[in-house]
């Protein structure tokens, strides 16, 4: 197979991370999650005792965070200055202080840099806000992934209902709510469907179906 890339945007708990994960894994490809890099920075922050509306504060720890993905048997795992934060940085604050941090040019410069230099080297499945508009604009395929917000709230429950965590599910509305309202309204690469992007609304799809019908869109590409 040639190489390719497939870039996967929509908003919070549309599913993104769930089937690029799946897709990488058929097409025998690595899967790029944005958006951990983006928490690991909150994270970073957090960790520092920053203010993380602090942008100068922010920009100024950039150079001092080393943020790598890693293939494990567990799947990929996120790695903050050497230490293993997959898990730390899946909680509504570093959701909130992820989606603050990114709002910030010097953020966004040094993710981006790194997202393209992968994307470079090998064929790819990318998800996040900015992928088909800004990080791959020749991306052999744009898939921008959307469902109701009660849809996504529920999803979003599930998931922490299943690693035992307990959340108000009308609470985790409003964050949802409040943290799309910031990545669409952002002045730098804010979350927009790129005009060449496919738009699947998956409300009512399963997971197997939505895989399914992406893979079919890249063959017709390929
Ligand atoms: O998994 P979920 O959809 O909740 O969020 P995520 O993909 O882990 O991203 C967390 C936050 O990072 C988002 O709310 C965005 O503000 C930001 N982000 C971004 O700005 N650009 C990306 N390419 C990926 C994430």
């Amino acid at each position: 197979m040639k190489k390719f890339s497939i870039a996967i945007d929509g908003p919070a708990g549309a599913g993104k991370s769930s089937i690029a994960k799946i897709l990488a894994n058929k097409l025998g490809c690595i899967y790029i999650d944005t958006g951990a890099m983006y928490r690991s920075v909150g994270l970073g922050a957090i960790k520092q005792g920053l203010n993380y509306q602090d942008e100068e504060a922010v920009s100024l720890l950039m150079p001092d965070l080393d943020i790598k993905l890693k293939m494990s048997e567990e799947g990929q795992q996120i790695f903050l200055n050497g230490h293993n934060v997959s898990t730390e940085i899946r909680n509504d604050e570093v959701a909130a202080a992820a989606s603050k941090v990114a709002t910030y040019t010097k953020v966004r410069e040094a993710l981006v840099e790194s997202q393209r230099t992968i994307q470079n080297e090998t064929s790819v499945v990318m998800d996040g806000r900015d992928i088909g508009t800004v990080v791959m604009p020749n991306a052999t395929l744009k898939i921008y992934l959307t469902a109701s917000v009660n849809e996504r709230a529920l999803r979003r429950f599930k998931e922490y209902e299943a690693k035992g965590i307990a959340v108000d599910l009308a609470v985790l509305t409003e964050e949802i709510v409040a943290r799309d309202k910031q990545d669409m309204e952002r002045k730098i690469s804010p979350l927009k469907k790129s005009d060449d992007a496919v738009e699947i609304d998956t409300t009512y799809m399963t997971i197997e179906e939505i895989v399914e019908r992406i893979i079919s869109l890249l063959n017709e590409r390929m």
